[in-house]
């Protein structure tokens, strides 16, 4: 993992990640031994939102380097899709802040989000089946003069796949025709198309074999070449310890912790996830659950 890292120009700083949870609690950091400072491309802070009485996200705090992979895992409802929802302006948080490239704003729709530099790929990655790869690339942001540059975007279409080292084998197929791996490959290239600083990408894995799931890396791996800041929503550890830099884990909600993944075990990645290993905040709301302590301990003796 180190050494992955330290062969990537320009992100040697990945290497000398001091502590864990530096990062979630620290907006800038100088390494003892690096003297540049990283400034966060994407800073959180307290970030909440409920749905009626559910509280989806509570208090929040994270951070993302540009040109790193930071996964974000997390049990069923511990909140992971309503935190990409939050930061695609699908559904704007309660409270908190976001500060994108050091400026605070304002995620309200997802027009923001793209205008700021913030693309997600979902999990259910939106393509026209029957449109081909040009097709769903260009589709609602035609390139046109007079009429429609089909030169044009089929170059820019050849340059991006390329881009991500994309193993598909002629544009002008339907989408249906792609396998897994591939579509999803056209998803992500679909949402460079913007020239965004931070991705994210929700189960980008999910539902593909070994040889697909093994593409989909190495395609992250190209956006973070690249320079974005990559976020990746997974269910599967393999993955996460495969490509991410930094893991952070939601659960019921609350950030339960980030870790370098260089120096976290799989064991402690599963006991933060499940709980077995809580926080301060997790522990006081489990405290709230347990079993009423007798009341007769409770009263004056006097
Ligand atoms: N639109 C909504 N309306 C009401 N409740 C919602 C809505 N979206 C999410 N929730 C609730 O918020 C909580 C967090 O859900 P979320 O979908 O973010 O979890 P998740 O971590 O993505 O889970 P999964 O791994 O199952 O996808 C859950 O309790 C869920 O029921
Ligand atoms: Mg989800």
């Amino acid at each position: 993992m180190a050494s992955r890292a330290a062969t990537r120009p320009g992100t040697s700083y990945l290497t000398t990640f001091p502590t864990r949870y530096i990062w979630s609690t620290m907006s800038t950091t100088t390494h003892e031994h690096d003297t540049r400072t990283v400034t966060p491309v994407l800073q959180l802070r307290g970030i909440t939102k409920s749905f009626g009485a559910v509280a989806a996200l509570t208090d929040i705090d994270l951070d993302l380097v540009a040109g790193e992979v930071l996964a974000i895992v997390g049990d069923n409802g511990a909140g992971k899709s309503t935190l990409v929802k939050v930061l695609s302006g699908v559904h704007p948080a309660d409270s908190g802040t976001i500060t994108f490239e050091s400026r605070a704003v304002s995620v309200p729709n997802p027009m923001a989000a793209h205008q700021l530099g913030i693309a997600t790929v979902f999990q259910d990655l939106a393509l026209c089946e029957n449109l081909n790869v040009v097709e769903n690339l260009f589709l609602g942001q035609e390139l046109r003069a007079l009429r429609l540059n089909e030169v044009e975007m089929e170059t820019r279409s050849w340059e991006l796949l390329r881009q991500l080292s994309a193993k598909i084998p002629t544009v002008r197929i339907p989408v249906a025709s792609l396998s897994g791996g591939q579509r999803q490959t056209v998803a992500i290239a679909r949402s460079l198309l913007g020239e965004p600083k931070v991705i994210i990408l929700d189960e980008p894995t999910a539902a593909l074999g070994v040889a697909q799931t093994a593409e989909v890396l190495n395609l992250v791996e190209r956006l973070r070449e690249n320079g974005l800041g990559v976020i990746m929503i997974s269910h599967n550890m393999e993955d996460v310890r495969a490509v991410a830099d930094r893991v952070a884990v939601l659960r019921l909600g609350r950030n339960n912790g980030v870790f370098d993944i260089a120096t976290v075990s799989s064991e402690e990645i599963i006991a933060a996830i499940t709980g077995a290993t809580d926080n301060a905040v997790t522990q006081r709301s489990a405290r709230r659950t347990a079993p009423p302590v007798s009341t007769t301990t409770l009263e004056d003796p006097a």
